[in-house]
């Protein structure tokens, strides 16, 4: 009778150490095919494309700027024709802001002051904000935010 009853409890025992090392097994072996599966998935940086359409020229005004904050560039239209500027401070690479009633771009981070034609007024920058490229194209204008051009550039429409 006793040599039954340690039997069955062994035979318990035996079977809870099989179903927990089973489960363990499974939960490290889902664990690992996780971290394969992570692995094997590639990771693609997707950036918006650099080059952008922002609008018929008509629908600037003469002598205004035009801030496009979430691509990072202002478009500015002056009597003589269009030119684009990158909005990132040329310092640490904080988005300035353009603030109509002072006629000027400030950057919020360390404290630059930049005119709207992109010159620099006042440090810690050491140099102007980028003048980049813009054309026409099927009578929209087209900014390339990747791409530098003189800092007179000027397109004449
Ligand atoms: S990042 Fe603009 S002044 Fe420092």
């Amino acid at each position: 009778m006793d040599s039954q009853r340690i039997e069955a409890a062994g035979s318990g025992r035996r079977r809870f150490l099989w179903f927990t090392g089973l489960g363990a097994l499974g939960t490290a072996g889902a664990g690992g095919a996780a971290v394969m599966l992570d692995f094997v998935h590639p990771k693609v940086l997707f950036e918006p494309p650099s080059s952008f359409r922002v609008g018929r020229p008509e629908s600037f005004p003469v002598n205004s700027v035009t801030a496009d904050y979430a691509r990072k560039v202002y478009l500015v239209r002056t009597e003589v024709g269009f030119f684009a500027l990158s909005a990132v401070c040329t310092h640490l690479g904080c988005i300035t802001r353009h603030v109509e009633e002072e006629g000027a771009i400030f950057c919020p981070c360390h404290g630059s002051k930049f005119a709207v034609d992109g010159s620099l007024l006042m440090g810690p920058a050491t140099r102007g904000l980028r003048r980049i490229a813009i054309r026409l194209e099927d009578g929209e204008l087209v900014v390339d935010s990747e791409l530098e051009v003189e800092k007179d550039a000027v397109l004449r429409v």
